[in-house]
């Protein structure tokens, strides 16, 4: 299982971790997302993409595409096909 967090000392620590064969979970402070694995573009492998904390995006590796976390929007890189993301924040109370 990978996993990947962020530094410390960073605003809002962040981590991703391989969760199925096919979805990845992405955590950013107290929020919690899943999304597909594999970038839609030529399926790079999310796991090891770059999470930008402050905008709740994730990055592919391999062309650079940036996803929403929030919804699954391909925001920049050679893309427009979203990726696959929901939000899994345990409730609180
Ligand atoms: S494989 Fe992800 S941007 Fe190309």
């Amino acid at each position: 299982m990978a996993e990947a967090s962020g530094a410390p000392g960073a605003q809002r620590p962040y981590s991703v971790e391989q969760i199925s064969d096919d979805r990845i979970r992405v955590r950013v402070g107290d929020r919690e997302f899943e999304a597909d694995a594999f970038c839609p573009h030529r399926k790079g492998h999310m796991v090891h993409g770059y999470v930008n904390a402050a905008r709740l995006r994730i990055t592919c590796p391999l062309h650079h595409s940036s996803y929403s976390l929030e919804t699954g929007e391909a925001i920049t890189g050679p893309t427009a096909t979203p990726m696959c993301v929901r939000e899994t924040t345990p409730a609180t109370g």
